[in-house]
């Protein structure tokens, strides 16, 4: 069993984010990543419809062997890990914005999370808030359009530059100490983002969080893979094979795949 692969999905390339710190603390575990870019951005669906999406993935990630499955995108978790969990039997990893340690930390007492519309409407990112936040002012911002412009290679773009200004500015009106960034796409800003916070804004994301649970997970189940020769990471998209490639900084191969 433990030298199957881990799957993951997200409905682009964001979740390669996540991919990324998990295989820099899992560098002999075998990957298969899938980017569902023809149905991105999930974050304007409905829950119905991430909920079938997701089931489509994991699925494909289920009979492509996968022993644990990590759901690289809040959009996706917070509209349907519960689902998962209770119809397949194996380990799910889901990622949902840092508000428990961006309200743990606050000196200023409010926080900003730029997240999607699916994230910031669900019931599990509330409960969340509720829990971990109380007494904290949380500002939330949807970062409507932004998904689509990294979908479509216009990271350093003028359009995002514009976008962003626009979702912050409200945002930062607030005192905010700290940004969460509650979308799997959006660690690829925290470049652009520097730039353009005041300084005392700290930009928090869940990355390490996600590959920590997941190194525990396989740990408490016991399956760590033991083989270090050689392990396979395999990338899918159904779209921008180039995109794709790019921001992986074209190391590991990638693949078309309609699914
Ligand atoms: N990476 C997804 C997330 O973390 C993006 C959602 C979308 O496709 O809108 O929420």
């Amino acid at each position: 069993m433990s030298n199957k692969p881990i799957g993951i999905f997200d409905s682009g390339i964001g979740g390669t984010s996540i991919f990324k710190e998990i295989h820099a603390l899992l560098p002999y575990e075998n990957y298969i990543y899938l980017a569902d870019s023809k149905n991105a951005p999930y974050g304007n669906k409905t829950e119905a419809e991430i909920l079938q999406l997701s089931i489509k993935n994991t699925k494909l990630l289920i009979n492509n062997g996968c022993k644990l499955i990590v759901i690289a995108c809040n959009t996706a978790t917070t509209n349907a890990i519960y689902y998962l969990r209770s119809h397949y039997n194996i380990p799910f990893i889901g990622i949902e914005p840092a508000i428990k340690p961006a309200a743990l930390n606050t000196e200023t007492k409010a926080i900003g999370i730029l997240a999607t519309k699916g994230t910031l409407s669900s019931e599990l990112f509330h409960k969340t808030t509720d829990i971990y936040a109380s007494g904290i002012k949380v500002i939330e911002q949807v970062g409507e359009g932004i998904v689509p412009l990294i979908e479509a290679g216009k990271l350093e773009s003028k359009e995002m530059k514009i976008l962003l200004s626009s979702y912050l500015e409200p945002v930062l009106k607030h005192n905010i100490d700290y940004l969460v960034l509650g979308c799997t796409h959006y660690p690829y800003l925290i470049p652009i983002l520097t730039k353009m916070l005041p300084a005392n804004v700290k930009i928090i994301d869940s990355g390490l969080a996600v590959a920590k649970q997941t190194h525990t997970i396989l740990n408490r189940d016991n399956l760590l893979n033991s083989n270090t020769k050689k392990p396979t990471v395999k990338f899918y998209s159904n779209v921008n094979v180039e995109v794709l490639d790019s921001i992986l900084d074209y190391k590991f191969n990638v693949e078309y795949l309609d699914f």
